[in-house]
């Protein structure tokens, strides 16, 4: 059985994230579920529900964060999937075990109260891949 149980969301990196939200709305008829604004990690962040999952949309807080670096290099669009994990200290360990890099070294708190921990796109195929545990 696959460790990954469901997409918990697809995130995208956006400049302005009222404009990003309105299309979501106005296009797809989507509703925003939760907004945060992640201090540590210098975005703001809006989930909007795809059934079980979440199209996030994600744009910097300051110029210094990793997503302000991400917009600046690569422009608008996907910047990471987050998959759904039973143990997120024991899925970021069978990553690394497997001598796969890791941004995290060991599980921190995510938005929405969750746990997660993001493994590097370097050796995971171009994606960043983040691990989220509810
Ligand atoms: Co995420």
């Amino acid at each position: 059985m696959s460790e990954l149980t469901e997409i918990d969301h697809v995130a995208i990196a956006v400049l302005d994230l009222d404009a990003a939200i309105a299309y979501y709305e106005q296009t797809f008829g989507c509703t925003v579920a939760h907004r945060e604004i992640v201090e540590k990690d210098g975005v703001e962040e809006a989930l909007l529900a795809v059934a079980d999952s979440y199209v996030q949309l994600l744009t910097p807080t300051r110029d210094d964060s990793p997503v302000a670096k991400y917009l600046a290099n690569q422009g608008e669009g996907l910047h990471h999937v987050g998959y759904r994990v039973a143990d997120c200290a024991a899925a970021l360990d069978r990553v690394k075990a497997a001598g796969h890099r890791v941004i995290d070294e060991v599980p921190r708190p995510g938005s929405r109260g969750t746990t997660v921990a993001f493994v590097h796109p370097k050796t995971a195929f171009g994606t960043l891949i983040e691990l989220v545990q509810e």
